[in-house]
């Protein structure tokens, strides 16, 4: 499609122009009424798009591709520099000094960095991890494969205070062997008071990963913590790459994750010498471009700094938020659906009742979620999610579904019928989005709110519970076809 050129960008008036144009603002997506409009991309909770600096870093970087610590050539020289020095980078996002007891590993995102700390942990199926009922699946089924879980529950509006983790950590005869948390949930953005859990758990001897897919391109990283987990995609640098931050010590004995090539230093037809950490657990040739990508996006969030992204997303959030829950027939799930008039404090002390990231997921008043998610992209070109978020037991927290209910879907999915799969939309924000978008979508959800009528029929698939316009219109003819056209999976 073409674009419009600065459409999604700073618009006059705009008191909440975006922080960077991400690579594609502007690109015109096809809609119902045959016009194309500027894409709204309102799912950056999922992936962002690129920031620009990280396609150019990447552009400038290609001519010098060549292998990572495995070639003499000059080319592999500067690959190999290229790719350390963006370990080093991921370091210091992380808080961590560059010579100090931590190590950055490189992986493919953070549900890779999760399993490969689940599995590099040695837990014994006897061990606890205490995890909380609000977190992704990536921080949930990991540990239930090599441990007992303990959760933290939330409340009805899908949050839980520090008390309630230290009854969690406190429970039981043996201290737990872990503390796996969230920093920001993907369904709300709620942000859980991470500086007070963290100590806590340490007062207890309770080692701390944080899940911060979400929390990494919003806000700084929890030093303390001492794991971390975050990809790249979600950063503006969508290559590929992602990373676990931990304890050198904990890499330097033991099975690394992945068995191969690079990860050893001398190998026998029955005898394995492993190398040291990173390389340990870095098996096989790694993601030089990924990394490249995530030093570069690393950089410019440090150009642009915390408290200008931290202020533009401040005035996005509250901007989504009001706007959803004036409207007549959405509810809003989560700590923002209330006004805090319960006198709540935000977590990070900040003002306003509860302050979370640009992040809001609601539901439509008689209308399914798919159907809204559907329609605001056909009809809009407005891009969100709707479902469970990889996050289901937090929303049917959220929704305050039923044992019943809980079954009732259950059974339809367990016959490969997915229509009445309970869900939300979620709309997020970040670097690129301007208040424009988020008016934008506002306008759209009233009207839709309002019952605007479709312009043609929509089909929902059984097997996914996706919606489909029924259409000729280009763009859309084939939609329902295409292959994997699911976009809620769990
Ligand atoms: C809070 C949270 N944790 C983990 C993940 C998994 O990230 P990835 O798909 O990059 O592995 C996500 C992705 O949405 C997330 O939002």
């Amino acid at each position: 499609m073409e674009s419009t050129p600065g459409a999604g960008a700073s618009r006059p008036g705009d008191s909440a122009a975006p922080l960077a144009d991400l690579v594609g603002t502007g690109l015109l997506v096809p809609c119902l009424d045959g016009s194309g409009r500027p894409a709204v991309e309102l799912d950056q909770a999922a992936s962002t798009q690129a920031h620009p600096d990280a396609a150019a870093r990447v552009e400038e970087f290609l001519p010098w591709y060549s292998s990572v610590h495995r070639g003499a050539g000059y080319r592999s020289r500067r690959a190999t520099v290229a790719y350390e020095d963006a370990r080093q980078a991921i370091l210091a996002f992380g808080g961590r000094a560059p010579d100090g007891p931590d190590v950055a590993i490189l992986c493919r995102n953070t549900t890779e960095a999760i399993n490969h700390l689940a599995y590099r942990l040695r837990l014994r199926p006897t061990d606890v991890v205490v995890t909380t009922v609000i977190e992704h699946h990536a921080n949930l089924l990991p540990w239930g494969r090599v441990a007992e879980r303990r959760y933290v529950e939330c409340s009805g509006e899908g949050t839980f205070t520090l008390d309630d983790v230290c009854s969690a950590l406190n429970a039981g005869d043996r201290p737990p062997a872990l503390l796996a948390i969230t920093g920001g949930s993907n369904v709300t953005g709620w942000l859980p008071p991470l500086d007070p859990i963290i100590e806590a758990a340490h007062e207890r001897g309770v080692p701390v990963v944080v899940d911060a897919a979400q929390l990494a391109p919003h806000r700084p990283l929890p030093a303390t913590a001492d794991f971390l987990a975050f990809s790249g995609h979600k950063l503006y640098a969508p290559f590929g790459s992602g990373a676990l931050i931990g304890p050198r010590a904990l890499f330097e004995t033991g099975d690394p994750f992945l068995a191969g090539g690079g990860a050893v230093d001398l190998v026998g037809l029955d005898e394995v010498v492993w190398t040291t950490p990173p390389d340990r657990e870095e098996a096989g040739s790694p993601n030089v471009i990924g990394a490249v990508a995530l030093h570069a996006a690393i950089d410019a969030l440090g150009r642009i700094g915390w408290e200008a992204i931290e202020a533009h997303e401040r005035v996005l959030a509250q901007r989504m938020v009001e706007g959803l829950r004036s409207i007549d027939r959405v509810r809003l799930l989560g700590p923002n659906g209330s006004d805090g008039s319960d006198g709540s404090d935000s977590p990070d002390g900040a003002d306003g009742p509860h302050r979370t990231l640009p992040v809001a997921a609601f539901t439509v008043e008689g209308m399914h979620h798919a159907l809204v998610a559907a329609r605001l992209s056909a009809e809009y070109g407005i891009a969100v999610r709707h479902g469970c978020f990889c996050a289901h037991p937090y929303v049917v927290r959220l929704l305050g579904l039923d044992a019943a209910q809980v079954d009732a879907y259950r059974n339809e999915v367990l016959h490969g019928d997915h229509r009445n799969v309970p869900g939300a939309v979620r709309a997020s924000a970040g670097l690129g989005t301007s208040g424009h978008d988020i008016d934008t979508l506002l306008a759209a959800v009233a009207e839709l709110a309002a019952g605007a009528p479709a312009p043609v029929p929509y089909r929902q698939d059984i097997v996914t519970g996706d919606f489909f316009p029924v259409t000729d219109r280009a763009g859309w003819r084939h939609a329902a076809d295409e292959p994997g056209a699911a976009c809620s999976r769990g």
